[in-house]
């Protein structure tokens, strides 16, 4: 077999095997699903590109070919074993509606046997052995067509649903499908024999899904209609195939994984079983990815899968007894593997680290007692089962979630009553939900319900054109449920046959306004948003009543959409200027247009300085001078983006997408409300630039009327400091500097209010552990030594404990760096030392100040805070 030590060697050779045979190579998309709420996160290579097989959208060629980051949550709980991974690369090739099942099977056996030269004895195929309900017939064509290219007759395999693949998510395409297996040996059970079991977790692992035949598409009500053309998908992760290419026994062992899981058997000590460093280590890179996109762990959806990843990781360490695991380490490891290809892992690195670190000190305060309870429930003789109470408390007190609790249970060969749990987790969702309801959270969120209520009825936006639009009430929604009628007071939610205000989108807010009944009806519009794609106001009832079918004028608030429009188009403007000045690495990560001003977020590698803020500023006017008219042509994504439109792949899908140009400055896709030509923008005026997270810096600026109050205000509060110094303007700077000078030296005289400076070399020991300790006694208030103690800390990335006189009293603070706040708390460290001053105190993980009354314990307590500590990390482990 052709060896590929490198899996950057499978990648090029997947993709240029395809773009040889007239693929188009294709970016991969962020895992985060854009326009696709079925779905958590991408989950296979066709998962963004679904609009292109239903035909609602064009691909820029017919046959692609990529390499897409997925994640696959039905996978995670079979983790562990040789080939099972949440995250993983998929190599995927596509015919949208060219080649299908022949040309589909030539392709994959060209790739596999004669340029990855799989020996064919090992190669094995399965097809799909048909399904009467959805009329699919057994696949005998493709059975037919892996004889031809040479596949022996008894290694074809049919299946069944195994061999039926999708949709990604719960509906859209999906079709019978052709899959590549490779015989890993007679070590892995026993062989294949026409008639007999096909044993695909163990002796033959799936390497390509080499085809589903995409014809049909699953509806949400559960049925299939016919696709309007056929085409295939195919899909190979990459660490699979690297493992057969490799001569690797498992993924863990290829180059993908070879250094983490060094990494995590390093950290865990040799009698840590196998498998759970398995798990540490895909589960720490998936966190890794998954947090880079800006999901943080939480409770609900999305953000629960990082929950459950990181704590089943913090579980089996703290199961194995091991302490002071240093997880940051690992997302070293995992930045320094694949950065590469993925920049994210590196621009936001910090933040993983964070959303690490945070999740696991939530976690340890209370799994301890969660694994307690967990062995008490357990401690019975022979099969026991846990009940459902009992598994959600465990989930509502101790924070362990089911699948861990599950999972430990089963070692020890119990069950859980999955049932019971099912029905007190909806028993709390129900009570949560009542709750939000008092608390006033009554708008409708439910694009099913949107649907079911609308029947077919059209709700048209009108927007673009217009401010006013007479139109009729389609449907009112009250507290989450259909009514006919509502009156004044109510809350409601209304859908109109018209409407011209814009719905959320695109960083721009919600329109607001009025809407009145024929009947004299007044009502407040505060926001308007799209629910299942139609734009539903949310509003209140001034005054009359307002029935279904009702005749009404609905009128947006024209004065704070102008203002808004003047805004959004002023950061497409602002998006070309800085893309000019600093460089076309600029990337839009964020932005919010209201009325008051705009916001955007960049991804930009420092700060922006004050000469290139100015220069963006000048730029922008520039073009706001230029008088640009706005011009929107409807087209598709390939041809806006080969004009040059700023867009990036995945971001906007649909038949068309609208392209907004304003002259030669600005080409954007862009779905907002603008203004007519950039002159009505005004002025533009930048409030300020800072840093959002690592990577990504954010701009807030201003335009037209607030732009010009901005800066007669600045010109007023500049007279008025002049006048307080009895100086002119232009004078200003000198005598602010001689006053700074005044200050400084009437600090340097009074030792109390001095800045600290400690020379960390000097006193820096090793805690047991190997972690950095400063200790140093520091004559100064509390407040002039907290941040010397968080820079030392993060310098020497460790733990700092300053203390010392001022008038008399004793203070102390306590830091400790980002990375080993996972294991030490400044606070709980303070608590522990400031009995030697007669102190208290209190703070974060990462920075504790307090005082005490006993300044005669300064010496011993710096003195002794080293073994104080060790002691203590000591008892708690
Ligand atoms: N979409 C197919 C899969 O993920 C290729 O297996």
């Amino acid at each position: 077999m052709t060896k590929f030590a490198s899996s950057d060697d499978i990648r090029e050779a997947f993709l240029d095997y395809f773009v040889r045979r007239d693929h188009q190579k294709i970016q991969g998309s962020s895992l985060l699903p854009q326009n696709d709420p079925t779905l958590l996160f991408v989950n296979s290579g066709m998962a963004p590109l679904k609009p292109y097989f239903t035909g609602a959208s064009r691909p820029p060629h017919p046959d692609l070919c990529n390499v897409q980051p997925c994640i696959r949550t039905r996978d995670i709980d079979d983790v562990g074993d040789r080939h099972h991974l949440t995250f993983f690369e998929m190599l995927g090739s596509w015919s949208i509606g060219r080649y299908f099942k022949d040309r589909a099977v030539e392709l994959a056996y060209g790739l596999i046997v004669d340029t990855f030269g799989f020996p064919k004895d090992k190669l094995y195929v399965s097809v799909y052995s048909g399904n009467a309900e959805l009329g699919l017939q057994p696949d005998h064509e493709t059975a037919r067509a892996w004889e031809r290219v040479g596949v022996a007759r008894d290694h074809i395999v049919y299946l069944g649903e195994d061999n039926f693949w999708g949709p990604a998510g719960e509906t859209g395409p999906c079709g019978p499908c052709t899959e590549m297996f490779f015989d890993t040996g007679d070590a892995y059970g026993p062989k294949y024999v026409p008639g007999g079991e096909f044993d695909t977790k163990r002796r033959y692992i799936e390497v390509w899904n080499a085809g589903v035949f995409m014809q049909l598409d699953k509806r949400a009500d559960g049925s299939f209609g016919r696709l309007p053309f056929n085409s295939v998908d195919t899909g190979s992760g990459l660490e699979r195939m690297a493992l057969v290419l490799q001569d690797a026994q498992s993924v863990y062992e290829t180059d993908l994984f070879r250094e983490l899981m060094g990494g995590v058997k390093e950290r865990v000590g040799s009698s840590f079983p196998e498998e759970a460093c398995r798990v540490i280590a895909d589960h720490i890179r998936a966190t890794s990815f998954i947090l880079s996109e800006g999901v943080s762990p939480g409770n609900e959806g999305r953000s629960y899968i990082p929950r459950r990843l990181i704590r089943k990781c913090v579980a089996l360490v703290e199961r194995a007894g091991v302490r002071n695991f240093d997880y940051p380490g690992l997302i070293d490891i995992v930045v320094r593997r694949f950065h590469h290809h993925y920049p994210l892992l590196k621009q936001r690195k910090d933040k993983i680290v964070t959303g690490l670190v945070q999740e696991i000190r939530e976690f340890e305060r209370v799994i301890g007692k969660g694994l307690e309870r967990l062995d008490h429930l357990s401690r019975a003789n022979g099969p026991f089962t846990i009940s459902g109470k009992d598994a959600f408390s465990l989930f509502a007190t101790y924070g362990l979630p089911v699948e861990i609790a599950r999972d430990f249970v089963k070692e020890k060969g119990g069950t859980i009553d999955e049932e019971g749990y099912h029905v007190e987790f909806q028993k709390h969702q129900e009570i949560s939900r009542a709750s939000d309801k008092n608390a006033g959270q009554t708008w409708l969120e439910d694009g099913a319900l949107v649907t079911r209520t609308l029947a077919g009825r059209v709700s048209e936006f009108v927007g673009y054109e217009v401010m006013d639009a007479d139109a009729q009430v389609l449907a009112l929604v009250q507290a989450g449920v259909p009514v006919k009628e509502a009156t004044a007071g109510a809350q409601i939610d209304l859908l109109a046959s018209r409407t011209p205000f814009y719905a959320e989108g695109g960083g721009q807010i919600g329109d607001h306004g009025r809407i009145q009944g024929a009947n004299g009806a007044e009502i407040r519009v505060l926001d308007t948003r799209k629910v299942g794609g139609v734009h539903v106001h949310r509003a209140e009832i001034v005054s009359g009543a307002v029935r279904e079918g009702d005749a009404i004028r609905l009128s947006v608030d024209e004065q704070g959409r102008r203002a808004t429009m003047a805004n959004h188009s002023a950061t497409h403007l602002m998006h070309a200027a800085l893309r000019e000045v600093l460089g076309t690495h600029v990337r839009q990560a964020g932005s919010l247009v209201d009325a008051e001003r705009l916001r955007f977020d960049f991804e930009h590698p420092s700060k922006v300085t004050p000469e290139q803020l100015r220069t963006v500023e000048r730029r922008v006017n520039e073009f706001v001078r230029q008088d640009f008219k706005c011009e929107i042509s409807l087209t598709t994504y390939a041809k806006a983006v080969e004009s040059g439109a700023l867009a990036f792949f995945g971001e906007s899908y649909g038949d068309e997408v609208r392209m907004l140009r304003f002259g030669p400055a600005s080409t954007e896709l862009c779905g907002g409300t603008h203004v007519t030509a950039t002159g009505e923008i005004g002025l533009f005026r930048i409030l300020s630039e800072s840093s959002v997270a690592s990577g990504v810096r954010r701009i807030v600026a201003v335009t037209g009327e607030a732009a010009v109050e901005y800066t007669l205000d600045q010109d007023q509060l500049l007279k008025d400091v002049a006048a307080r110094l009895r100086a002119t303007p232009r004078e200003l700077v000198e005598r602010v500097e001689q006053l700074v000078k005044k200050g400084d030296d009437q600090r340097k005289s009074d030792p109390g209010s001095r800045k600290v400076h400690v020379d960390p070399r000097a006193q820096t020991v090793a805690l047991p552990d190997g972690v950095k300790l400063v200790a140093a006694r520091v004559d100064a208030p509390t407040e002039a030594l907290g941040s010397e103690a968080s820079r030392i800390a993060s310098d020497i990335d460790g733990v700092v404990v300053l203390a010392g006189e001022s008038d008399g009293k004793a203070s102390i603070v306590v830091a400790v760096s980002k990375q080993k706040g996972a294991y030490y708390d400044a606070s709980r460290l303070l608590t522990l030392l400031a009995p030697y001053i007669d102190g208290r105190g209190g703070g974060s993980v990462y920075l504790a100040r307090g005082g005490g009354t006993k300044p005669g314990g300064l010496d011993s307590l710096i003195q002794n805070a080293p073994s104080r500590i060790a002691e203590a990390m000591k008892l708690t482990s």
